[in-house]
């Protein structure tokens, strides 16, 4: 199969290029892939919003350019940030026009939540669906349009490179892509002019996470194999409250906005512990947040703490946040009498693929945007509700580039994927083992306070995993489970690996070694 623009993801970032190239080039063709259902992205579970600046009477650029590098914590990239913020109410309009709706305050205007870190409320927003919502709207569009072909239940295996036609070069190409076909096994030869990484995050290397299935870190794992550059990889964002529950993976999300509407944190025992940590009280930032809360659970020995929502109006909460609020009944927890027991979660990877401002990667031809990139935007610790935005701001600047560098047409014979030599793995059971040993190794020894001995343990235990899991790879037909847990171990070797390079703590990097 040959394409001009092959996009692997079809959250924010990927919708929203495809749907951008596909409208100024009709001649030409886009194909997108995705491993799941067309819908299943960490997209589709946003809650809080989207941030931009809006009402101009109190707000402007420069509060959220400042929001947004105090929390970056001297590590954001000041013109980028200037940039994406900058650029905000203009791609937030754009998908207006595509049809996603955001709620309406009582005089007409775009409703404004606000989240911990921001110092005015610009957190635009659909009820707490807010992802799920843009999602419909760019998938609606996408399937107006004739010259995008979306090809759901295909995983991207790896990218093709010289290294797959045996060539040596300084300067890597990207040809495109190895597809599976999950249903039929076929691997596709899916050669495109340009390729573009949207494959979103890496909640799932840790066992308890706010992200979905999908969130197995595939294409920062295909970037690094083909050698892109890979940065800022020990800033994983703990989410502060994810909901408490006995059960191991997927942690429903209390959004942030909860805390923007009023909502205290407190221990068992009553105490509203945040205002001893910062002035910010509830509304510090995700990393002071989630610290503080580890240090309290440390120090009581309790499982969670507790978000108390009992002094807010009900019938408004209700109507904010129709979802949290249900799911809370549904754990038997009645927001108007009960605390919500929260604890924090894997949730957000600062770093990624590096990018420049075009959303280019350090390999020719090969563009990444959203989740899996890093542009400089968040530094140590992402904003809240940036993420939406930074993906709306760079599939524009990958548009924006495409129109104006076209990119030449690839016209090289590619090999097609060589199984020579291997067979269907008699013990799938084998891969199960090896995740769970790996999300217990990142949840216990690479968690939201860190330690040098418990970094270095952590690498020789990866190495036992690494070598299983290579042996199995090259022995086996390659199956959607393998390639994704191969890709955990490769972004679990990146974050430790990067984290032992860290010698100063920052946002949200604790290395009790660095103090
Ligand atoms: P995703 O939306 O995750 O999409 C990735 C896509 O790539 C998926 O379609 C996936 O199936 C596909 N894919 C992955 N690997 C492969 C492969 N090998 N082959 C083929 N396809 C592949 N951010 C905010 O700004 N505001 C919020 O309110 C907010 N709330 C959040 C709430 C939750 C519960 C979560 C989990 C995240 C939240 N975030 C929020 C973060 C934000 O949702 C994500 O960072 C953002 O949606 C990422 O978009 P993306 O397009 O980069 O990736
Ligand atoms: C939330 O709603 O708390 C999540 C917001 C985000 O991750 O930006």
């Amino acid at each position: 199969m040959k394409t001009q623009l092959l996009i692997i993801g079809s959250g924010v970032a990927g919708l929203t290029l495809a749907i951008k190239y596909a409208e100024a080039f009709p001649k030409k063709n886009v194909i997108i892939v995705t491993k799941g259902n067309e819908d299943e992205s960490n997209t589709k579970y946003a809650q809080g919003g989207v941030a931009v600046v809006l009402d101009d009477k109190t707000d402007s650029f420069q509060k959220h350019i400042k929001d947004t590098l105090i929390s970056g914590d001297g590590l954001c990239d000041k013109a980028i940030v200037d940039m994406v913020i900058t650029e905000g109410p203009k791609r937030l309009r754009e998908l207006m026009l595509w049809g996603a709706q955001f709620d309406l305050d009582p005089t007409g205007n775009l409703d404004l939540g606000r989240e911990g870190g921001h110092s005015e409320y610009r957190v635009v927003h659909y009820k707490d669906i807010t992802g799920y919502e843009i999602e419909r709207a760019l998938l609606a569009r996408v399937h107006q349009l004739e010259n995008i072909t979306l090809l759901e239940h295909h995983f991207a295996i790896d990218l093709i490179t010289e290294h797959q036609l045996n060539q040596t070069t300084e300067n890597t190409t990207c040809f495109g892509a190895y597809i599976l076909n999950q249903k039929s096994g076929e691997i596709l030869t899916l050669q495109a002019d340009s390729t573009v990484l949207a494959a979103g995050g890496i909640g799932r290397v840790y066992g308890h996470t706010t992200n979905p299935m999908i969130a197995t870190g595939d294409g920062i794992a295909m970037a690094y194999r083909a050698k892109a550059i890979i940065k800022d990889m020990e800033f994983v964002q703990f989410h502060p409250t994810a909901l408490y529950t006995n059960q191991e993976g997927s942690a429903f999300l209390i959004s942030e906005a909860v805390r923007g509407f009023g909502a205290y944190l407190r221990t068992k025992s009553g105490t509203r512990f945040m205002p001893n940590y910062d002035a910010r009280a509830e509304l510090a930032s995700r990393d002071i947040v989630s610290q503080s809360i580890d240090s309290e659970l440390k120090i009581s020995g309790d499982s969670c703490v507790y978000l108390d929502c009992r002094h807010l109006d009900v019938e408004a909460f209700k109507n904010h946040f129709p979802n949290i609020y249900q799911t809370c009944l549904e754990n038997n927890i009645d927001i108007a009498k009960d605390w919500i027991p929260v604890v924090p979660a894997s949730h957000y990877l600062c770093g990624g693929i590096e990018v420049d401002s075009h959303g280019k990667t350090s390999i020719t031809n090969l563009f990444a945007c959203g989740e899996c990139s890093r542009t400089g935007l968040h530094g140590a610790n992402r904003l809240a509700s940036n993420s939406l935005l930074e993906a709306l701001v760079y599939a524009h600047n990958i548009y924006k580039y495409h129109c104006e560098n076209p990119i030449s047409k690839v016209n090289r014979e590619l090999p097609d994927w060589n199984d020579e030599g291997t067979s269907i793995p008699k013990e799938h059971v084998l891969i199960q083992h090896n995740l769970k040993e790996l999300q217990a190794l990142m949840r216990d020894y690479v968690g939201i306070v860190r330690s040098n001995d418990r970094l270095n343990k952590a690498i020789l235990h990866l190495d036992v995993i690494y070598n299983e899991v290579e042996t199995l790879y090259k022995t086996s037909k390659v199956t959607t489970t393998l390639c994704e847990l191969r890709n955990m171990v490769n972004v679990a070797h990146l974050i430790i690996g990067q984290s032992l390079k860290r010698k100063e703590n920052k946002g949200g990097y604790f290395n009790v070694d660095n103090l």
